[in-house]
């Protein structure tokens, strides 16, 4: 462990080992020491560490030109991959915007809503309704639509605050999610909202397919993407997909909304998009919203960094491999082993309260009572402690708190897709120890 100084500075003072290497599902610190990746980072590395095609892309390109200013270039990298990401887009989703993140994949998003309204001729359009809790960036703009409070109360005041609807949690309500009324239930949420903030102030909807880290991998009730798509559609809202966690196959399809023959208006990407190779995004916007926009005067918007041509031959590369090796299909197939596997924990440990998710995306929610779903006492800060405790195993797993960022701690467990079921075994083998080992230091709750 380095306990050198460091100018460096993040979070918080802790101190982390220094990575030394990383081939495809494991970690090397400079101690020696293994990790398994269960986490693929921050679901980022979709395809593994240090693939050998990508890096050989990256280096051919790198010989060429690693950057060209994309309002004095065209490159061959960027108009490619464009064409390979709109080709995996649902139809008329075909005018690609590059971006280095995330959160920049999200303000993009919102303001060429926008500026689409004010093309048409809807200027009251401005306001942007999402779910509570959600996560979409850390930019005053994305963390304006983001319900976790305890990233978002500090910067309230210096924020458009938005409206926001119930996220569709079922398993917290005592609702069946497998009922087509639950799901109506909670979309019609969306519909009041829209009603009550005056449907022609309401500029669009962003939503997670699944849900990413402030849910902890919600998959949404039987009905309910459907019906929010046409409450849209009836009330002239856009609908924004942000699948910056969910896109490039992490669900077991290469876009979550594939799952419900989805035609939003923009979809957003980053994270697997490019595999943690580079810093890349995209959003990916109806070719209706770019041409109105494009006559009415230009985009105006932009980061320098964005579509250079090294980060874009990485996410060519990286969408090809996914490609080559099947590995939407190995996330479907290893998803159903995952998800079996993380319920019998669930069955041997009353601390688990749920289980869900897709394909790779997969969590687990601890509670005090499985009955009334009593969060864990907060102070025990489980989310964090178990994370700390799988870590000393060598296992990364990330985690956070579900019941609006205070309470609620769950458990990610998202491995690269490239995952075989031996690691899968080796992943629940050393969650087991590490259950065993948080049960030892806290009050195990008592039923079942
Ligand atoms: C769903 C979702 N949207 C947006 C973001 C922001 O992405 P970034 O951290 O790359 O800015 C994240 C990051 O975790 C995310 O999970």
């Amino acid at each position: 462990m380095n306990v050198k100084p460091s100018h460096l500075f993040y979070q918080g003072r802790e101190r982390k080992p220094v990575l030394d290497q990383a081939r495809g599902v494991y970690m090397w610190d400079v101690d020696g020491k293994r990790y398994l990746d269960g986490s693929s980072g921050a679901m980022v590395c979709n395809i593994g560490h240090s693939n050998e095609n990508v890096l050989e892309a990256m280096r051919r390109q790198m010989e060429k030109s690693t950057f060209g200013y994309r309002l004095h270039f065209e490159t061959e990298a960027s108009e490619k991959l464009a064409a390979k990401t709109a080709a995996l887009c649902p139809a008329g989703l075909n005018r690609v915007f590059f971006v280095s993140g995330g959160s920049e994949a999200v303000e993009s998003a919102l303001k060429l809503a926008r500026q689409y309204a004010l093309a048409i001729g809807e200027a009251s359009r401005w306001k942007i309704i999402s779910r509570a809790p959600s996560y979409h960036g850390c930019t005053l703009g994305a963390l304006a639509i983001t319900s976790y409070a305890p990233l978002t109360d500090p910067f309230a005041p210096m924020m458009q605050a938005m409206p926001k609807v119930p996220a569709p949690r079922a398993y917290l309500d005592g609702l069946d999610p497998h009922d087509e009324a639950t799901g109506h239930h909670y979309a019609d949420m969306l519909e009041a909202k829209i009603l009550e903030e005056g449907p022609d102030s309401v500029l669009a909807f962003v939503v997670e397919p699944i849900g990413g880290a402030s849910t902890g991998a919600l998959v949404p009730p039987r009905g309910y993407m459907e019906r929010v798509q046409k409450i849209c559609r009836r009330h002239g809202v856009l609908l924004i997909l942000d699948e910056v966690m969910t896109g490039a196959g992490r669900t077991g399809k290469f876009l979550a909304s594939e799952y419900w023959d989805l035609e939003p208006d923009i979809i957003v990407m980053s994270k697997g998009f490019a595999a943690g190779y580079v810093p890349l995004g995209a959003m990916v916007a109806h070719e209706r919203l770019v041409e109105t926009v494009l006559d009415a005067g230009g985009f105006l918007h932009g980061y320098t960094y964005a579509g250079n041509p090294l980060a874009c031959a990485a996410g060519l590369a990286v969408i090809e491999e996914i490609e080559r090796e099947g590995l939407v299909a190995n996330a479907a197939a290893m998803g159903e082993v995952l998800l079996s596997r993380l319920r019998g924990l669930m069955a041997r440990y009353p601390l688990i309260g749920d289980v869900r998710g897709k394909g790779l995306l997969t969590a687990f929610e601890f509670v005090s009572d499985r009955r009334t779903m009593a969060p864990l006492p907060p102070e025990a800060r489980a989310f964090a402690r178990f994370v700390d405790l799988a870590y000393g195993r060598g296992l990364i797993v990330y985690s956070r708190r579900t019941r609006g960022g205070y309470s609620g701690d769950h458990v990610l467990v998202a491995p690269p897709l490239i995952v075989t079921a031996a690691q899968i075994d080796e992943i629940v083998g050393l969650l087991d120890e590490t259950l065993a080992e948080f049960i030892a230091e806290h009050a195990a709750p008592e039923t079942v």
